[in-house]
């Protein structure tokens, strides 16, 4: 049987390893790579809506980009149904966690505006109901593309499938706020091959999605990071040596964990609009260790990357665990190979206390990771909780070398421009 890594052949790289032994070393509640704990009592940023993924509108190097002095972010988001009869359980109340729990189904894309990087006020949809070709639309980015305000939004459409797909608009500000104007004709860019990146007749649980374009700092070429699971028959994949690492006496046994097979994707641009794009093999696999790794994105600094992506307790593989959070990598250049930071990949995760407080951390280049509340318990049992649908604080994190550490907390949903670009 050939070995998960024999599938991508010898060029043009060979994608880096998370292996069970680097697992083994990631542990919960080191203050360090902890995220604070989030007070019940959060302000949420709207009665109407839930929001989860956020995605700051950015420039192609990455950084984070107002426009004539107005921050933009978009997020995927759900309606609230407080009044619909289907989230109305028996005793007559209102059953928000099966209404948030239910969201994917209906996630939409929306985009905020605010002058203070924070405090958000909401824009509304992106796309007019009947543009997207399916039901759901997953993450992606915005991209800010010129000083026109044109803005390319890479992002998943799902269901049925899962294609990556990009649609261009236009941003446009007045004194008195931001809309997005276009964003008519949505382009699908590719799919999963089924020899490098699985598909959906491989494996219903598959994951394809969450685009990530960046230019790379080095060679200057357009490349776009996703989420992938590896190629092959669900329950086909192996857990040799090089997926196990060195680890102690007593923990060869893998278990069940070839079903866990999560990477991450990369693709190069042949053009340079972005429309016409090529799947490498991952960057980086996670076989017999993790079955998602979610929303891969860069850090490039000190000449070094720096690649995160978020992941959850449930989704690691028998004998290893870690908590729902962002874990990240480094290499000396775009194609590897990359060590886990911190030794583990841990980055920031939530505390045992409260296992699903936050989710879907970005890290941003000025060190600041914005995420979204989940829940959060109420109560010493941790039986009652309250849902979030809403900004988490910001967390300041430093990056030194092949470390992380937790420096600094900020506001709700604080997420600061690092430039302003001027609108012609
Ligand atoms: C992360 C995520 C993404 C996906 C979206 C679906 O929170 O699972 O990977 O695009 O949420 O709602």
């Amino acid at each position: 049987m050939k070995s998960n890594t024999e599938k991508f052949g010898k060029t043009p790289h060979q994608p880096s390893l998370w292996t069970r032994a680097d697992a083994l070393k990631v542990h919960a509640d080191d203050p360090t790579t902890t995220q604070p704990l989030v007070s019940a009592d959060f302000p949420v940023l709207s009665n109407e809506v839930f929001i989860w993924d956020t995605m700051p509108l950015r420039d192609l190097d990455g950084n984070i980009t107002s426009v004539d002095g107005w921050s933009v972010i978009f997020t995927l988001t759900a309606d609230r149904h407080p009044n619909d009869p289907q989230y109305i359980d028996e005793n007559g109340n209102y059953d928000i966690t099966r209404d948030w729990n239910d969201r994917h189904g209906r996630a939409k894309m929306y985009y905020w505006f605010s002058r203070t990087g924070k405090d958000w006020e909401l824009g509304g949809r992106v796309m007019a109901e009947g543009v997207s070709p399916t039901a759901r639309e997953w993450a992606g980015t915005p991209i800010l593309l010129n000083e026109q305000g044109e803005v390319d939004l890479y992002y998943t459409a799902v269901t049925p499938g899962a294609t990556i797909v990009k649609v261009r608009g236009r941003v446009v500000t007045t004194e008195h706020g931001v809309s997005m104007v276009g964003f008519e004709k949505v382009k699908p860019l590719f799919e999963a091959d089924g020899k490098m990146y699985q598909t959906e007749a491989q494996n219903p649980f598959w994951g394809f999605r969450d685009p990530w374009p960046f230019r790379d700092p080095n060679d200057g070429k357009l490349y776009m990071l996703f989420e992938g699971n590896v190629a092959g028959e669900r329950g086909s994949h192996t857990v040799g040596k090089a997926e196990i690492g060195d680890v102690p006496p007593g923990y060869e046994d893998v278990g069940n964990s070839r079903f866990q097979t999560a990477c991450v994707g990369i693709a190069v641009a042949r053009d340079e609009d972005g429309d016409d794009w090529e799947m490498l093999p991952p960057l980086l696999t996670a076989v017999g260790v993790n079955d998602q790794t979610e929303r891969p994105h860069f850090v490039f600094q000190d000449g070094k990357y720096y690649l995160f992506t978020i992941s959850h307790t449930f989704t690691y593989a028998d004998g290893v665990t870690g908590p729902d959070g962002v874990y990240g990598f480094v290499a000396d250049s775009l194609f590897g190979p990359y060590v886990p930071l911190n030794g583990s990949g841990l980055v920031l995760g939530n505390p045992s206390s409260q296992p699903f407080q936050t989710y879907s951390h970005c890290v941003m280049p000025n060190g600041l990771v914005t995420s979204f509340i989940d829940s959060v318990p109420t109560d010493e049992s941790g039986t009652q909780i309250r849902i979030g649908g809403t900004e988490a604080p910001t967390v300041g994190i430093k990056i030194k070398g092949q470390q992380t550490f937790v420096v600094a907390e900020y506001d709700y949903g604080y997420i600061p421009p690092m430039l302003d670009v001027t609108l012609k």
